[in-house]
Parts: structure tokens; C-alpha cells; sequence
């Protein structure tokens, strides 16, 4: 049975830290859910680490759908957030539609949309109609044309006085969670004090909920960029490609494959077929 957002809820209260990693495909999703990863998010940062764009931009909700339900049908327990991508819910009727979407055909528990306060009316129609919502507050990659880069948020009064009021109206409208990126540790840390939902950081410090990463970024599978608020947990990447170094130089060399990766027939039945190849002069 999948974990559902009151299992989320009830790790807040119980002080218990939840983990929250990316998945795209069947395979990654499967790994998360061996590794007992309790939820896993779709995120439309497949845009860069996947397709190779250098934002999430030109991720579609078609797109999102389809990888949601690589992640779905290969897992069984995770709770799986749905990122809704950039344009897919500027108004609450197009939300509507596309969180509908993420939930019906890519099998998601919940999605996950970018903004604070701006965005509170849409939670709110999306939580009447039954979809729970997970929010996006400080850095919202998704305006990262707008922020001008991916930058620390909430570092002055003002802005973090901002942050605070997001949090807050995120909440009023019914999020059950809410994602904190790039923002000020002690920030972060005073957002979750003040929350009774669940806060989950990436780059927001260890006094968050929970934390959030990118599968490819704690792997070692992504080189573009290189964030400080990561963690490589194996260098993949380098053994990854020196495998497959290893594999092109066995089949220059003839070492793969051998006996053991091949499929054998019957001598007389290969001798027969030999004969009436040199009989048709071949
Ligand atoms: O799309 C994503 O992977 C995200 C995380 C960076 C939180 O939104």
C-alpha cells in the first residue's frame, strides 16, 4: 500500500525526518523503493538531467505524465509527487486540468506546483477538488528567467519577510507540504517552526522536515552543474563509463561475446544447412 500525505503529516508530528529523492524512470524508481526511499518525486528537473535542456522549461505536462507513470507502475510503496511543469497551471481551471491528468493517467499520489502566495487561490481549488498539493517556495526554477539565475532567496529582511508570508498563505490554502529550496538554513529552520505541515528542504539547511535531492546529482550522473547543497554518494558517472570502455574494447577485440553469451544448435542440423549452401554455391 502506498504511503499516503497523512503518513507525511504524522512523520512531522512524530519529529521523524523524511526523504524525498527524484525518480524518472522504472529503473531509478525501483532502486529508491529497494533503498526504502519513502517518497519519491517526478520532477520536471528531468528537463536537464534527462532530455539535457540547460532549464525545466521546455518540459511538457505530456512529458510529465508519461515519466510519472514509468515511476508509478514500477513501485508499489513510495508516495509519488508529480511536478506540474512551467504554463501547465496558470489559472485554477488549466491546474485542474492538468493536476487531473498527473493523477488519472500517470498514476500520482499528489503534484507539486512553483509560488507562494500568488498561488494560494489554485492550491485552494485544487484541495476542494481532492488533489493534494505540494508547494515550491524560494528558489522556483521554473522563474529562473525572472530571478536571474539559480540564487539564494529570502537573504534580506524583506525578502525573507516575504518567504515567511508564502509559507504561511500556502498553508491557509491547504498544501499538506511544502518544498523549501535555496534558502537561508536559520530561514528555513524558523519556516518549520512555524508550519504544522511538512517542510522539505534542497539547499535549506538540516533543520528542515525532511530533505529532497536529484538522483543524478547524489549519484554522480549529472556534470553540468555541481551545487553546493549536494552530496555525491558514488561517482557513478566514472564507473559507469568505464564499463562501458571495457565493453567496446571486448568487442574490438573479440572477447564478447564468447561461448557463454551465445546460443548453440544442433551440429547435424547446421551441417545440413551448410551442405545445401555449398551445394546452391554459395
Ligand atoms: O523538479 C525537481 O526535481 C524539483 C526539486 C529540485 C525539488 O523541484
Amino acid at each position: 500500500m502506498r504511503l499516503t500525505i497523512r503518513d507525511l503529516q504524522k512523520m512531522k508530528r512524530q519529529s521523524e525526518r523524511i526523504v524525498m529523492l527524484t525518480a524518472y524512470d522504472a529503473t531509478s524508481a525501483r532502486l529508491c523503493e529497494q533503498a526504502e526511499v519513502p517518497v519519491l518525486l517526478v520532477g520536471d528537473t528531468l528537463g536537464m538531467v534527462v532530455q539535457g535542456h540547460s532549464s525545466t522549461i521546455p518540459v511538457t505536462l505530456e512529458q510529465m505524465v508519461y515519466h510519472c507513470g514509468l515511476v508509478a507502475r514500477a513501485t508499489t510503496r513510495p508516495l509519488i509527487v508529480g511536478d506540474l511543469p512551467f504554463m501547465t497551471y496558470s489559472t485554477p481551471e488549466q491546474a485542474l486540468r492538468s493536476a487531473a491528468r498527473m493523477m488519472q493517467e500517470g498514476g500520482a499520489t499528489c503534484v507539486k506546483l512553483e509560488g507562494g502566495t500568488r498561488m494560494a487561490g489554485t492550491i485552494q481549488t485544487l484541495v476542494q477538488a481532492g488533489i493534494p498539493v505540494m508547494a515550491h517556495i524560494g528558489l522556483t526554477p521554473q522563474s529562473v528567467n525572472q530571478v536571474g539565475g539559480f540564487r539564494v532567496q529570502g537573504k534580506d529582511v524583506e525578502t525573507a519577510r516575504q518567504l515567511l508570508a508564502d509559507a504561511a498563505a500556502i498553508q491557509a490554502a491547504g498544501a499538506f507540504a511544502v518544498v523549501l529550496e535555496l534558502v537561508p538554513a536559520g530561514l528555513a529552520t524558523l519556516i518549520t517552526r512555524r508550519l504544522h505541515i511538512p517542510t522539505i528542504g534542497i539547499g535549506a539547511g538540516a533543520g528542515c522536515d525532511g530533505q529532497v535531492q536529484v538522483f543524478h546529482d547524489i549519484l554522480g550522473l549529472y556534470d553540468a552543474l555541481n551545487p553546493k547543497h549536494t552530496r555525491r554518494y558514488i561517482d557513478a558517472g566514472t564507473l559507469l563509463r568505464s564499463a562501458i570502455a571495457e565493453y567496446r574494447a571486448d568487442v574490438l577485440a573479440g572477447r564478447f561475446p564468447t561461448e557463454a553469451n551465445s546460443f548453440a544448435m544442433e551440429a547435424a542440423v547446421l551441417a545440413l544447412l551448410e551442405g545445401e549452401a555449398d551445394d546452391a554455391g554459395h
